[in-house]
């Protein structure tokens, strides 16, 4: 099953690339309502296009359900095992107990987030989000992705009725928690399965800045008003701000307009991801970062305009859950990270816990993110059987 979905959305660049409702990403969708329909598991697409294959115990109650999974969307350029890892080992896991003839007393969910690391519309976990009531359902429709399409118009595209999107109370009320087990995204294991304490908080922040457009040959310096000369300031200052508050700061993406080797660009956007171990760290870093911005672009004569896209406070996975886990497990190291998940946000409604699976490289959101095949056994079988003792199978 993973070796048909490793050619899926390869990146020219390197890694994958699979953005949310674009032709990769449907041809994992495909994948998983075939890997559903091998194992007679009904299929159900909630409005807010996110993905259930349910194992269901013989007296066919819906209520209950024990739900794993994850995503199946990619960053650009994204590691293999990101979202798909935990997707994978969720069919795995069933096939382990199917094998074993264990029967579930209460139905097995596995579930495919859309657009987790919000790659195409900019916010992250907008299908858990949109799920769980935490993002305003006309935000979400009014969402556009680099082309300028709105999340509205690429849900009608693929038959979802957008003024129908938004939380869903009748399937969280089926769930009776959430585990998700994750490829580790650091360098946070020396052993092959590990389980999550905490999410850091983290958010992303737009930055806007308009300056004019001119030739690069004939504008003296003193007459230009170039929005790369504070962007450029402001990267900087992102770095020694997360320095100073004891955070961590990034401007992953940038789009320069018009983008001519021989002009000076008239706007820059410019986005700036900061998380921290406290929302204070953050929230410093990004004050200062916003100051730097307005400073800078104040003495080149630009305007700037900053915009919170998203912000997710910390989250601290429900002890109970943890422990019977550890317990389940005979013990795991327990570990915090700085990656945002879907579990973060579903631990919002339901109790909710993570497994990791050991990423020699430490790297990831990069093609270098791996797994060795006896861990990402591990990893199955810590799920196998934290999911028999949830499900009662
Ligand atoms: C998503 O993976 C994130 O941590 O940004
Ligand atoms: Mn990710
Ligand atoms: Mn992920
Ligand atoms: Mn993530």
């Amino acid at each position: 099953m993973w070796a048909e979905l490793l050619p899926v959305g390869r990146d020219p660049a390197g890694g994958y690339r699979r953005f949310a409702f674009t032709p990769p990403e449907l041809e994992c969708r495909a994948w998983f309502a075939e890997q559903a329909r091998r194992r007679a598991l009904p299929v159900e697409r909630d409005a807010n296009g996110n993905l259930f294959a349910w194992w269901l115990p013989p007296d066919g109650r819906r209520g209950g359900a024990v739900l794993t999974g994850s995503h199946l969307d990619s960053v650009p350029g994204g590691g293999a095992f990101d979202g798909p890892l935990g997707v994978v080992s969720a069919f795995a896991a069933i096939d382990a107990l199917r094998a074993r003839g264990a029967v579930p007393s209460r139905p097995v969910g596995v579930a495919a987030f859309a657009e987790e690391e919000g790659a195409r519309f900019g916010v992250a976990c907008l299908g858990s989000r949109l799920l769980t009531g935490t993002i305003d359902p006309d935000r979400a429709r009014g969402l556009r992705d680099g082309s300028g399409r709105s999340f509205a118009a690429v849900l009608a595209e693929h038959g979802l009725d957008p003024a129908l999107i938004g939380p869903d109370d009748d399937l969280l009320g089926r769930c009776a928690c959430f585990v998700e087990l994750h490829i580790e995204q650091g360098r946070g294991l020396d052993v092959p399965v590990g389980a999550a304490s905490a999410i850091v908080p983290h958010g992303r922040w737009r930055f806007g800045f308009t300056g004019a457009g001119d030739h690069a040959g004939t504008t003296a310096l003193a007459d230009r008003r170039d929005p790369m000369l504070p962007f450029a300031r402001t990267v900087l200052a992102a770095r020694s701000a997360a320095e100073r508050f004891g955070a961590v700061a990034t401007v992953g993406k940038a789009e320069i307009v018009p983008g001519g080797v021989n002009a000076i660009p008239s706007s820059v956007t410019a986005w700036l991801d900061a998380r921290g171990p406290v929302d204070d760290a953050v929230r410093r870093t990004v004050a200062e970062v916003a100051r730097a911005a307005r400073d800078a672009a104040s003495a080149h004569g630009v305007a700037v305009d900053v915009a919170e896209e998203s912000y997710s406070p910390a989250v601290a996975f429900r002890r109970e859950l943890l422990d019977r886990i550890i317990r389940v497990l005979g013990g795991v190291p327990v570990l915090p990270t700085g990656a945002g998940h879907d579990a973060g946000v579903l631990a919002a409604r339901l109790p909710t816990a993570m497994l990791f699976v050991r990423n020699p490289t430490g790297v990831s959101h990069a093609p270098a993110e791996h797994a060795e095949p006896s861990d990402v056994a591990a990893g199955v079988a810590a799920l196998t059987a934290v999911l028999a003792d949830l499900a009662g199978a």
